[in-house]
């Protein structure tokens, strides 16, 4: 489960990777990561994942399977440089509209060069703010998705409480997050990879292994897969369900509000 307790001056604790910080400082350090690596985040995505992350993205949007109508309005939360929000725009054969919100101005921006470059700024609205503080009215929109942002979250259980908020009854949340490996030889070369090669790689493309290392170690705290179902149901969600992706490397998680 997400590690947040009352510290001895009544602040929050909560995990910024293998460290704890109080819940006010995780944000700025997770802002700085970001900040550091928007230019190479989606070379270093190809490079983390040896390619994956494609087909994980491209699992979830046919899992959400976007209508292809213009009155199809999604959120992308953490949305950072856009994958998921292009790929729902393309699978509504470009009728849909994305909202992508990231808190991090730097990712934002590299996002809407691409967007531009796509030729797909009509369809989308780049928005700066918060996950845990959604600057839009309930009953907003029919899906709300976010992928490989929620554990950067200091407090999950806000964010997904005003996903619950944002979306309209019979919405969708669709959640794709690095989980927990439950395949016995896979976990020894995942680990392998993930501690040694990642950073190393990190700090060759970006010449900085710190921001790779944070990232590495704040997969290994994000709940598991039960455990994060319970969170989403908790948080109001119905119909909870998840898929594992190469063994539980990643996986998808689904909620409806019903
Ligand atoms: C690993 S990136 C994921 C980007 C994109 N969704 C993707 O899959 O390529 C994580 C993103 O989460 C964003 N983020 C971190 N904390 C956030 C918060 N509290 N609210 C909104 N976005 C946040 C970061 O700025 C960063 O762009």
């Amino acid at each position: 489960m997400t590690e947040a307790r009352t510290t001895a001056d009544g602040g929050m604790e909560t995990s910024y990777g293998f460290h704890k910080v109080d819940e006010g400082q995780k944000q700025g350090m997770v802002n700085e990561v970001f900040h550091k690596v928007a230019k190479r985040y989606d070379i270093m995505n190809d490079v983390m994942s040896a390619g994956m992350h494609r087909v994980w993205k491209d699992a979830m949007i046919s899992a959400l399977n976007p209508r292809k109508d213009a009155s199809y309005k999604t959120l992308d939360v953490a949305g950072g440089t856009g994958d998921i929000a292009f790929r729902i725009i393309e699978a509504s054969n470009r009728l849909a509209h994305s909202t992508v919100l990231d808190i991090n101005g730097s990712m934002l921006a590299v996002g809407e060069e691409r967007a531009a470059k796509k030729k797909l700024s009509d369809n989308l609205t780049f928005v700066e703010a918060n996950a845990e503080e959604l600057p839009f009215e309930a009953n907003s929109f029919d899906a709300y998705t976010v992928a490989f942002g929620i554990r950067n979250v200091p407090r999950i259980d806000v964010a997904l409480s005003e996903a619950h908020r944002v979306l309209k009854r019979g919405g969708r949340l669709l959640v794709l997050e690095f989980s927990e490996v439950d395949m016995p030889l896979l976990d020894k070369v995942y680990d392998a990879w993930s501690f040694n090669a990642i950073p190393q790689f990190g700090k060759m493309i970006t010449g900085d292994a710190e921001p790779y290392q944070y990232l590495v170690e704040s997969i290994r705290k994000f709940p598991n897969q039960e455990d994060f179902a319970a969170m989403i149901r908790k948080a109001g969600f119905s119909r909870v369900t998840y898929t594992n992706y190469t063994g539980g490397i990643a996986a998808l998680h689904s909620g409806w509000k019903l």
